[in-house]
């Protein structure tokens, strides 16, 4: 029963023309994104701000789930409503972050290890109170020069492998989020033969810790050149070389597939999902989990300004329609100045 629980979930956060918002910003990397509008990271603008984006008219259209961080779940709207009742309301599943951040990796120049293992299973049980279905945990991998190592890899891929199955055991659906950063001079080459690397193990893990893969998503990163290669890959290369590197390794039967953005911007991580979609012979759903690319043009219409909300809320709805339409492979780069049709 639980099983067909998690199988369903994890289908509907893949359905056809939907995807996931990421507004998981733990409470460092969300006070980044409000200085860079000059707004001073205080709980009400936090608050206020998610509130923009979790009561955006029609966003249920688009958006199947929105990843929520610790504080965010506890939250309410103006009118006094839970955000996850909000969500509910608008056919949105709330979903969880519950890794505890990428530290460090002592002995490791260079490379992070993601904490948040110990207490989990009664954090996850909380959350699934508080109405959270489905969860998310980061391991993030530099490339550099003699990185990353396979040491580094195997304990992030045995983290998210022990996460993943805590999930499932607390009737959550998890997202497994092995990141390969695209900052760096390397090229696309690289690029893939370090994703691939990285996804064998996280399968390996999983594979061991005895994870449902039906019940569960990955959310990997594009395989595109790195931000400061001096020869940039186009958006058919990415396409393909991302796909070619995914059919290698992740199993068809994980449901679905949510890019993360990763730091390209919002166009590009457009470009590239509908590139993918169009390619033949996919053997799982291809949609994105974003958080930069999608709320880059509401912060910056938001600007902190309870004035500018509806303005803030149509960009949001404009960015999720042109990402729907790129789940069907059918965007158009004249939809980025037309109406929501
Ligand atoms: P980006 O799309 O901004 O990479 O964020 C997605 C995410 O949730 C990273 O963990």
């Amino acid at each position: 029963m639980k099983t067909e629980n998690l199988e369903s979930i994890a289908r509907k956060l893949v359905a056809p023309g939907k995807g996931i918002l990421a507004a998981d910003e733990s409470s460092g990397t969300i006070e980044k994104r409000l200085k860079s509008i000059s707004v001073p990271s205080t709980e009400e603008n936090r608050r206020a701000y998610r509130e923009v984006l979790f009561t955006t008219k029609g966003a249920g259209e688009f958006i199947s789930g929105v990843i929520l961080f610790d504080e965010t779940i506890r939250q309410k709207t103006r009118d006094g409503r839970t955000f996850v009742k909000a969500l509910e309301e608008q056919g949105i599943i709330p979903g969880i972050k519950v890794d505890k951040g990428a530290k460090g990796m002592a002995n490791f120049p260079g490379e992070k290890i993601t904490e948040g293992l110990d207490g989990l299973r009664e954090r996850l049980a909380e959350y699934r109170k508080l109405g959270a279905r489905f969860a998310k945990w980061r391991a993030v991998i530099a490339i550099g020069e003699k990185i990353p190592t396979h040491t580094c890899i195997t304990a992030n891929a045995e983290a998210l492998a022990r996460y993943a199955a805590l999930c499932q055991e607390g009737d959550l659906v998890p997202i497994v989020e092995p990141e390969v950063l695209m900052d760096g001079a390397h090229t696309i080459e690289r690029y893939f033969e370090v994703t691939q690397e990285t996804l064998e193990s996280v399968f390996h893990a999983l594979y061991e810790h005895r994870v449902s893969l039906e019940g569960m998503l990955l959310k990997p990163n594009m395989v595109l050149s790195g931000k400061d290669c001096p020869k940039q890959a186009s958006v058919q290369e990415v396409a393909e070389a991302t796909v070619r590197c995914m059919k290698r390794v992740v199993p068809g039967a994980v449901p679905g597939l949510v890019f993360l953005s990763g730091g390209q911007t919002d166009q590009q991580a457009t470009e590239h999902l509908n590139a993918m979609n169009q390619l033949p012979d996919l053997p799982w759903q291809l949609s994105f989990s974003y958080g930069r690319a999608l709320q880059a043009p509401v912060l910056k219409e938001w600007k902190g300004e309870q004035a500018n909300v509806a303005k803030a809320q149509q960009a949001f709805h404009h960015r999720a329609w042109c990402n729907s339409k790129a789940r069907f492979g059918k965007y158009t780069e004249d939809m980025e100045t037309a109406k929501v049709a």
